[in-house]
């Protein structure tokens, strides 16, 4: 919340409290299986077999064009901001060929609005936004490639299926801050890198850093689904889902993201409501409404 009022070179320390336990958080993860995670795929495998193929150019460089992308994040390239040069267009679209279903479902108007999703998502984790920030505090996202002054180095011990390695730091890094060894492992896994002996390659090379928010967007986690499934009409609602109010919608994607700490009567209303800024300015610019279920505040977490 803080980080809102505070200018770009302050907002250092402050940054990634909140936005890091967004996938930090993620103690949900725990536990699952690789074999959960990608039903019907053996192990030990290379790049991304999981996901289809795409045969032609992925269907989001159709809506988000590089004009788009460069009026979304305005400030990405500023000297003020930690990740100036690293997140072109080029590499967002590298990235996106690997997951030819991202903002390929339903119709125009779905599409859109995941795309403006996702991109909300990735610049309230990266924002360097504040409150009286130029342009407003909506054209900061993507200012930031990888936590600073992280607390820890996010070394879950307990978990022995994705074994931390001497010396590595499994802080928040790239567009979605991929945080903790039980995430960077499996993600390096279904992505073709080594997450935990080379975890630093998401904050060095901006096509894996791209593919690395892709992965955790497509990737359902049970009991939660995918956020993909949310914005392109795929997720059916079980009973328990439907008696805590977790319904389709922007805002059940940020409690997917980080629910625990801003979902629910007590949750912290300051970044979903940062959140969903992002999601408005890019629904307007993209031309589509923004749907129903925009916060999280009547929602259970998961
Ligand atoms: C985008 O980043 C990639 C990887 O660092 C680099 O090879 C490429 O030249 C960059 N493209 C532009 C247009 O800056
Ligand atoms: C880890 O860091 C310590 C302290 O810098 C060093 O002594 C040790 O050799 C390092 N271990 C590995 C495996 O790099
Ligand atoms: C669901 O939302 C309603 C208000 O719309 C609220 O009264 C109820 O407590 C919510 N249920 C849960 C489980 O949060």
């Amino acid at each position: 919340m803080a980080r809102l009022l505070l200018p770009p070179i302050l907002l250092v320390a402050g940054l990634l409290v909140v936005s890091s336990a967004g996938v930090a958080e993620a103690a949900w993860w725990s536990g699952w299986r690789w074999d959960c995670l990608f039903p019907g795929r053996g192990r030990g495998h290379g790049h991304g077999q999981g996901y289809r193929q795409s045969q032609s150019h992925s269907k989001v460089a159709s809506i988000v064009t590089e004009a788009m992308y460069n009026s979304f994040f305005l400030h990405k390239d500023d000297a003020a901001c930690p990740a100036h040069g690293f997140y072109n267009y080029t590499s967002f679209i590298e990235a996106a060929e690997m997951f030819p279903e991202f903002c390929a479902d339903g119709d125009l108007a779905t599409r859109k609005r995941e795309a403006a999703a996702f991109m909300a998502q990735i610049s309230h984790e990266t924002t360097g936004g504040w409150a009286t920030a130029p342009d407003g505090p909506f054209a900061w996202g993507l200012c930031f490639k990888e936590e600073r002054n992280p607390p820890s180095d996010y070394c879950d011990k307990t978990n022995t299926e994705w074994p931390c390695v001497q010396n590595k730091s499994y802080h928040g890094r790239g567009p979605i801050q991929l945080s903790w060894n039980y995430n960077y492992g499996p993600a390096g896994k279904a992505l073709g890198f080594d997450g935990l002996r080379n975890p630093e390659v998401v904050a060095g090379d901006p096509v894996v850093a791209f593919k690395t928010a892709l992965w955790f967007w497509m990737t359902p986690r049970a009991p939660k689904p995918s956020c993909h499934d949310v914005m392109a009409g795929h997720y059916q609602p079980s009973y328990a889902d439907l008696a805590a109010n977790r319904t389709a919608g922007f805002g059940l994607t940020t409690n997917i993201i980080n629910g625990g700490i801003e979902c629910g009567p007590n949750g912290n209303v300051a970044p979903v409501n940062d959140r969903i800024g992002f999601f408005r300015r890019y629904c307007g610019m993209l031309g589509v409404d923004v749907g129903p279920n925009l916060d999280c505040a009547d929602q259970k977490p998961y």
